[in-house]
């Protein structure tokens, strides 16, 4: 049976925790609710014993905790974390790991999907600090049912109601329920571009925008695969329960791909990595217009995708080729020369897909000569593609069919 540890943290809406125990008990699931000190100014933990049948946990410190260390234990025992509602402090708590109670405690030893409900005064909401806090979260994974506008209990109006109940206990069930053709296996993806100084505030990059690497970091996490995304500067959040690295530099890029590797089971290099850099950033900002011309020298940057190819074990390695002249030529030279399974080619010159669009037009190349062409779609559907194709290989002996 699954198993949800339900977290109650101390807000005015601590009553509707009740209304989510009741939908995640009605549907089989095995429920331990956790309450916070200033949770149970709200609600008696009395409720949510009768409700759960299970003894409620409020203190770390609790003589009645089972004789292994609770916290540790119930990370064994349950799949899911969710925290509704989720007050600013423990949202603060979490970002910062602080752990002085037995809810921010399981946090930090928490490893599995975590989901929180926040909720609170509309000024708290918009907050710098709230919202700091949740971008932090977001960025490692945290998938966030963001609150809702209406009348709030301290009589403003505005952002901060807590989502509803049957909304937040659904997207509960719905990771609960993971069990896509991704499950088990690490993907490592990387999106963006990347930025390469020449002096403190000038630099050389290149206009992706990401989308098409977040995209598929946020299916491979929907097919229940753990993803982590290492991602370049862009503006986009990190899809939700994906877990992201940011970097700036292609050499920062090559590094974290270059330790993370190891550990997965299908990487996916979607980045637009700058293949110069200057060869030497300038200490200070380069003067303006002080000489008529100023020559900037390049060196290559590292070819991280043919690093990785080198390098594969067992993994399965899919590149991309962004071109806007000889796509096919030059797409099936990168397959043979750099040891990747899937090329997904891209023609980046037409205007109304590929570089900064929502849609992309691309051909898959295998390593068999057989190659699929995927029409211009939205760039999610497009990643949809691209994984069915993965996931086909992965099925396959050797990655597929091809000879190696
Ligand atoms: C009547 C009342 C209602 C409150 N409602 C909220 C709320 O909805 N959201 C919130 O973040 N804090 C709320 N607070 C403040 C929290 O209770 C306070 O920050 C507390 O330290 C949270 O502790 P906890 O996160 O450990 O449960 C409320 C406080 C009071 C007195």
């Amino acid at each position: 049976m699954k198993g949800v540890i339900l977290g109650i943290s101390g807000g005015i809406a601590v009553y509707k925790a009740v209304e989510i125990l009741r939908r995640l008990s009605e549907r089989g699931i095995r429920v331990q609710v956790v309450m916070t000190a200033h949770a149970r100014k709200f609600v008696a933990p009395l409720t949510f014993q009768a409700l759960s049948g299970q003894r409620v946990i409020t203190s770390l410190f609790d003589p009645q905790n089972g004789s292994e260390v609770e916290h540790i234990h119930l990370r064994r025992e349950y799949d899911l974390l969710l925290v509704a509602p989720a007050t600013a402090n423990i949202l603060g708590k979490f970002a910062q790991g602080i752990a002085d109670d037995f809810l921010s405690t399981l946090y930090l030893a928490w490893n599995k999907e975590l989901i929180v409900a926040p909720a609170m005064n509309a000024e708290m909401w918009r907050h710098a600090a709230v919202r700091r806090n949740l971008e932090l979260l977001r960025e490692r994974g945290v998938r966030v049912v963001d609150p809702e506008e209406g009348f709030l209990a301290c009589g403003d109006v505005g952002a901060g109601r807590l989502a509803d109940p049957v909304r937040i206990a659904d997207q509960a069930l719905q990771a609960l329920e993971k069990t896509g053709d991704l499950c088990g296996k690490t993907v490592l993806v990387n999106a963006g571009p990347t930025v390469e100084a020449i002096d403190p505030v000038r630099f050389l990059s290149n206009r992706s925008s990401g989308k098409m690497g977040y995209a598929l970091a946020a299916e491979a996490a929907r097919r229940g695969a753990r993803v982590i995304l290492v991602s370049g500067p862009v503006s986009l959040a990190p899809p939700a329960g994906v877990e992201k690295i940011p970097v700036v530099s292609a050499a920062e890029m090559g590094e974290a791909m270059d330790r993370l590797f190891p550990d997965a089971d299908i990487a996916i290099l979607a980045a637009a990595v700058c293949d110069y850099a200057p060869k030497q950033a300038a200490p200070q900002k380069i003067k303006n217009r002080e000489q008529p011309e100023l020559r900037l020298e390049l060196k290559a940057t590292r070819d991280i995708l043919a690093g990785l190819g080198k390098k594969k074990t067992r993994q399965l390695l899919v590149g991309f080729a962004a071109e806007t002249e000889n796509l096919m030529d030059n797409a099936r030279r990168k397959l043979a020369e750099k040891n990747v399974d899937l090329l997904v080619a891209n023609d980046v010159s037409s205007r109304d897909s590929g570089l900064e669009s929502d849609y992309n037009r691309v051909t898959l190349l295998f390593r068999d000569g057989s190659s699929r062409e995927i029409p211009r779609m939205p760039k999610s559907e497009v990643a949809r593609a691209i994984l069915d194709a993965v996931v086909s290989l992965a099925a396959a002996p050797q990655g597929g069919p091809a000879e190696r």
